[in-house]
């Protein structure tokens, strides 16, 4: 497996790079078949009836299915998206919202806003679920929020700071007892465990193709097919219609009723072949993580000043926050800059729970596939010279 452009030197220096959170590198096999699609295949879809037309709505059809195929879900249940935050989007804006929404102090700011402003429009209570001390989900208050008024529960499953693995089937049991839905964050989650949405029993997950090695600009939602049914379109144009009349119109089916426009082509195409590589490297994945999350745990023990703000033991995501001593975050990344170094400095899109840990920001180092022991022990001797340069 190639990562072109883990070749390249920042600053003189090998490239460690810690920011596959912020966005992931892209393997050679994602670049190549984007290319090849582009070069040998490329039309509109779904329009046209020469050859390339076909060839691109039939390679554009595939990589739903494939997406599909990594969820555990049927090709109609995908809808391309252009990431997270519009899957999350298409959900918030076409409910017939007819209850309370309960969100966590965990999200980000894409699965906390959309709720947030719709509650707002409809009068409806917006109720947010704390942590626990230890940075974990308060299930016990979960259980209290969540209650016969509330229609939506929108959950982050892996947390982009704290590294928290959040217990979606049990808030997938507790939503459905209270006929509440419930609506998932998957954008950290699917980079790193195979997520089966029927046996987590999930009604809609989001994700984002540039989070899974995969391009910007493309993301998926998927949807159980009954609430895709019902759920409303909210961008209207070309392609996502049945019959336009000068009084009223009616709507294609779903998933093609969300996807007005010219969509993402070669990026759905490419968000297929990402797809693909994740089914294909889990293990390698899994294996990678197990090795990486307690070195790193011990390593970052060792550096005086650090503080890691998230869940301390190995049951954890890949995300490691921290703050060091009172240099700024941004401060902290410039030093790792300089020894070729990329991390993440500031609220990482989620103010509200920075603001519940008494913090502006944080620094975060993050992995992917790639990375290696190596790396980390970089890390730590890059962190190591923070002090150094700020004393
Ligand atoms: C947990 C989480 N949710 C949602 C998003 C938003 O994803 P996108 O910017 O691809 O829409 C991110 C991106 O950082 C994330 O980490």
């Amino acid at each position: 497996m190639t990562f072109p452009i883990l070749e390249r030197k920042i600053r003189g220096k090998r490239l460690v790079y810690l920011d596959s959170a912020a966005s992931a590198q892209k393997p050679a096999v994602v670049l190549e078949g984007e290319k090849a699609f582009y070069e040998q295949h490329y039309a509109n879809v779904h329009r046209g009836v020469h050859t390339l037309a076909e060839e691109a709505t039939e390679k554009y059809e595939e990589a739903r299915e494939k997406v599909g195929k990594l969820l555990n879900a049927s090709s109609e249940e995908v809808i391309f998206t252009s990431g997270t935050t519009s899957a999350i989007n298409v959900v918030a804006n076409g409910l017939e919202l007819d209850g309370d929404i309960v969100v966590s102090m965990l999200e980000h700011h894409s699965n906390f806003v959309p709720w947030q402003q719709l509650a707002k429009e409809h009068g409806k209570k917006f109720k947010v679920i704390p942590l626990t001390p230890d940075f974990h989900l308060d299930t016990e208050k979960a259980r209290e929020l969540i209650d016969v008024n509330t229609a939506v529960v929108a959950i982050n499953h892996v947390s982009n700071v704290l590294g928290t693995i959040n217990p979606i089937k049990e808030l997938a049991d507790i939503a459905h007892e209270h006929n509440a839905i419930l609506v998932v964050d998957g954008a950290q989650a699917v980079a790193h465990e195979k997520v089966d949405v029927k046996a987590l029993d999930v009604d809609f997950y989001a994700i984002s193709g540039h989070k899974m090695y995969g391009p910007s600009g493309i993301g998926a939602l998927y949807g159980r097919k009954e609430l895709l049914t019902k759920l409303q379109p909210s961008i209207f144009g070309g392609e996502m219609v049945r019959e336009v009349k000068i009084e009223d119109t009616t709507w294609n089916d779903a998933p093609w009723k969300f996807e007005a426009g010219t969509p993402n082509i070669a990026g759905a195409v490419a968000m297929g072949f990402a797809a693909d590589f994740l089914r294909e490297n889990y293990e390698q994945i899994t294996k990678t993580d197990a090795e990486l999350v307690p070195y790193m745990l011990e390593r970052i023990a060792e550096v005086e000043d650090v503080t890691l703000i998230g869940v301390a033991d190995e049951k954890r995501g890949t995300c490691f926050a921290f703050t060091f001593a009172d240099v700024h975050p941004h401060d902290v990344s410039s030093v790792l800059d300089e020894h070729g170094i990329a991390v993440r400095a500031g609220h990482h899109c989620t103010q509200p729970l920075h603001c519940a840990l008494g913090l502006d920001a944080t620094t975060r180092a993050s992995f992917g596939i790639y990375n290696t022991k190596e790396d980390v022990d970089a890390f730590i001797a890059a962190l190591k010279k923070v002090k150094e340069v700020f004393t």
